[in-house]
């Protein structure tokens, strides 16, 4: 615990009647990537307003950098940087001033400043923009500029609430690769997603939310060893009767076969030659089959074991 830069301990927040985060644990170590993972809906901006003293909440303790967290801790605010799910920038103003505005909340000095927003813009790679005002950006670039402001001022601790929600896959290369950056220069990130590869692909360690809950917890190859299932196959098959999914559940380890429109897809719980196995049975029964698909566990087969239900939109 002695380097936690964020500790949420049992946070309870409630909009009415709708209990949007439920006794919700998170542990943030320094230089950390952490991805908070979970469909929408799920209390992951809850979360973060909670975090960041913006909404009031019923119950919990927060602290970042290891001091409570309440509305009036500058100190501990001018060390944080947001980038919120909402782009919020100011349209009467370009580029250039969007960011130099933001990171003048911070920065006094002039010339610090001026360096400062410099290495933003370039950063997102929104140099050659910084003409432009925000109605002229395209949406990835938008997002960029949402970026470059909440991070000119170099903070400690970074939240980014899905910065790659409807983004180009240029802009969200670009999003991606200057967190990694970053990171690297020393900050901690707390990056809230949907999508399972982006967290996949972007964070040192992962925690699972559904229903305001902290559902798992771990690198992504811990939650996926963790996993019953191991293997998923999936096979084309054009005649499909009851008899075949019976047939396919004697066979060793596959413990779940069910057709899902012209597959029928099976899972197993380890083994190493599950397919060879799955495609005798098919052809010593004369069954026609066509193309076959094995699948490694991913995210959202964790989600799906654990919930019930699938993290995809
Ligand atoms: N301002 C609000 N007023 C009432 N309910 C809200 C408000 N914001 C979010 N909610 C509800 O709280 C739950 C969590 O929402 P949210 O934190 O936005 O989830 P996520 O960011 O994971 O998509 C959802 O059921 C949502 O409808
Ligand atoms: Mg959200």
């Amino acid at each position: 615990m002695s380097n936690a830069i964020v500790s949420i301990e049992n946070l309870v927040k409630r909009y009415g009647e709708n209990l949007a985060v439920d006794h919700f644990s998170l542990h943030v170590e320094d230089g950390e990537i952490l991805g908070l993972l979970g469909p929408n809906g799920s209390g992951k901006t809850t979360t973060i307003n909670c975090l960041l003293s913006l909404l009031q909440y019923d119950k919990g303790d927060i602290q970042i950098f290891g001091k409570p967290m309440r509305p009036d801790a500058y100190d501990i605010k001018s060390k944080i940087g947001v980038v919120m799910q909402n782009v919020a920038v100011i349209e009467t103003l370009n580029v250039y001033e969007n960011v130099d505005f933001f990171c003048g909340l911070y920065i006094r000095d002039k010339a610090t400043r001026k360096q400062y927003v410099e290495e933003a813009l370039e950063f997102t790679g929104l140099s050659d923009y910084k003409k432009y005002k925000p109605k002229k950006l395209s949406g990835g670039l938008l997002r960029r500029l949402n970026i470059a402001c909440g991070i000119a001022h170099k903070p400690k601790l970074v939240l980014f609430d899905e910065p790659t929600v409807a983004v180009d896959p240029q802009s969200r290369n670009a999003i991606l690769e200057g967190i990694r950056k970053m990171n690297r220069e020393g900050a901690t990130i707390i990056y809230t997603s949907h999508y399972m590869e982006e967290v996949e692909e972007l964070c040192s360690r992962i925690v699972i939310m559904d229903h305001g809950k902290n559902v798992a917890n771990g690198t992504s190859s811990e939650l996926k060893n963790s996993l019953k299932n191991r293997e998923t196959i999936r096979i084309t098959l054009p005649n499909q009767s009851d008899d075949i999914l019976r047939a396919l559940k004697e066979i060793n380890h596959v413990y779940e076969a069910r057709f899902e429109n012209d597959d029928v897809v099976i899972r197993c719980d380890g083994g190493e030659h599950n397919l060879v196995h799955i495609l005798s049975y098919l052809s010593d029964s004369h069954i026609p089959f066509g193309r076959v698909i094995t699948e490694q566990p991913t995210l959202n087969d964790v989600f799906l074991e654990i919930t019930g239900k699938e993290l995809r939109d």
